[in-house]
């Protein structure tokens, strides 16, 4: 499993990728306003998250827009920030239209909003390179969200998409919605190739406090050697 940090935060992603196991960014409107950014600053704060990361991390950069055109639009213009950009489209039908014109022109794609099998395959089927479900938000409305991105890692897992994506490129589940580290977990037992966590989370996934008690065990251990 991957590690993609959930955020638009130059400071955590600086920090998360200075820890050694960041393997890309993934950032959505939402994300942004929380940091205070500006329609007109926000390809420059993409392409500054790219250059912290490098080219070897993809970082998802979100399409607002409604109608396909439109997202092939920005689609072509945020992928033409850094290399290492992806495209972040919702899953609806204007939006699977787009995937397959970008997917065709060589521009990845991260299928967002997915909560669903059928939506899965159909985004997979449309090129996306990246397909994003929810786990948090199934939770909020009181259903279970780890059960529903299995259901989707596993009917993923059933098919043969690179005949469907860039390069032939095999086709990765980002669990995304991520609020604790036991969702990371269930991430993990359930095969799903990405999570993309909150830095928050991510500080937890660090600790147990058994972890800490040896430390400060050994530590004292040590004093009595020297
Ligand atoms: O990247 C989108 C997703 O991770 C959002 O999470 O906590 O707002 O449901 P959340």
């Amino acid at each position: 499993m991957k590690f993609f940090l959930d955020t638009a935060d130059l400071d955590e992603i600086e920090e998360a990728a200075s820890w050694g196991a960041l393997a890309g960014v993934t950032t959505n409107p939402t994300l942004y306003a929380r940091v205070g950014g500006k329609l007109a600053d926000f390809e420059s704060h993409i392409e500054r998250i790219c250059t912290i990361v490098g080219d070897e991390c993809p970082v998802s950069a979100e399409s607002v827009a409604t109608d396909r055109a439109q997202i092939v639009e920005d689609g072509r213009r945020l992928a033409s920030i850094a290399p290492n950009v992806v495209v972040k489209v919702p899953t609806m039908v204007e939006g699977l239209a787009a995937t397959r014109t970008l997917a065709d022109e060589g521009i990845r794609v991260n299928m967002t909003l997915c909560f669903t099998v059928p939506q899965a395959m159909l985004a997979a089927r449309a090129g996306a390179r990246y397909i994003s479900p929810f786990i948090g938000r199934f939770d909020d409305i009181s259903e279970d969200g780890i059960e529903q991105v299995a259901n989707i890692v596993e009917a993923v897992s059933n098919y043969d998409f690179t005949a469907d994506t860039v390069n032939g490129e095999q086709l990765e589940v980002i669990a995304a919605s991520i609020r604790s580290a036991n969702h990371v977990t269930q991430c993990a037992l359930m095969g799903a190739d990405i999570a993309t966590v909150p830095f928050s989370v991510l500080k937890k996934m660090v600790k147990h406090p058994l972890t800490q008690a040896g430390i400060d065990s050994f530590m004292a251990d040590w004093e009595k050697v020297k």
